[in-house]
């Protein structure tokens, strides 16, 4: 999947993938995060989503980090906030009310633009990488961020012969490998969803369960 992919989709608003509303899972899961008000969460591959608005609507502040600069920009105009530019940790960058949003890709991000950063919402991201890059991922996220960190990761499974990816089949099974050395897995919930993703049955998928994972870092 490289950026190109993304950008297109951006560009031409093929973004099924975004949802108008928080999703219940984080609404439901928060407190499992254990945040201090004022605490930052770190939110990978961000795009535009409500979840960010939700996050600072708990008193959070909110580091995203997004490759389209559409998506940042949708973002920054739906909810009525005036950025500005700068570089930041060597990458584009726009902080405003408690956001700062970087530009750029996941991997090139360091650990200075994350300094003090302890908890993650991941919803979306990893299911949106083929394997290979799902294992630089969790090995870059462990490389982020320093032990005691709690992330809440929202993942899907079907059966990945019915139909390619993105979103990616990613199974608690795999995530459990991926992150399994440098952070505890705790299972949240699992549900059958494909009633509810017309989208996925269009595709020819035939089970599809979305589930939500606790993360510590050891
Ligand atoms: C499936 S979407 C999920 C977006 C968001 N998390 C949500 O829930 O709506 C994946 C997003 O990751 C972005 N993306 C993909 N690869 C990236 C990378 N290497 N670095 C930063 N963003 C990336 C894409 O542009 C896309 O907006």
């Amino acid at each position: 999947m490289d950026k190109e992919f993304w950008f297109r989709r951006w560009q031409k608003n093929e973004i099924g993938f975004h949802k108008t509303e928080p999703h219940h899972y984080l609404q439901r899961f928060f407190a499992a995060l254990q945040t201090q008000s004022g605490a930052t969460c770190f939110v990978p591959l961000c795009g535009k989503s409500p979840d960010l608005v939700w996050l600072r609507e708990q008193g959070l502040k909110v580091i995203g980090i997004e490759l389209s600069h559409i998506a940042l920009d949708d973002f920054l105009r739906e909810n009525c906030l005036a950025g500005k530019w700068t570089t930041q940790a060597g990458m584009p960058c726009c902080c405003t009310e408690g956001y700062t949003l970087f530009c750029g890709d996941f991997f090139a991000l360091t650990g200075t633009a994350l300094a003090g950063v302890r908890t993650v919402y991941d919803r979306g991201s990893l299911v949106a990488l083929p394997p290979e890059m799902r294992t630089r991922y969790a090995a870059h996220l462990a490389a982020l961020l320093p032990s005691g960190s709690r992330m809440l990761l929202v993942s899907y499974e079907y059966p990945q012969s019915e139909t390619a990816g993105p979103p990616f089949s990613v199974s608690q099974q795999e995530i459990e490998r991926l992150f399994g050395d440098e952070f505890q897995v705790e299972l949240l919930v699992k549900e059958d969803v494909l009633w509810s993703h017309q989208g996925m049955s269009d595709r020819g998928v035939t089970q599809l369960t979305e589930f939500a994972l606790l993360l510590v870092r050891r």
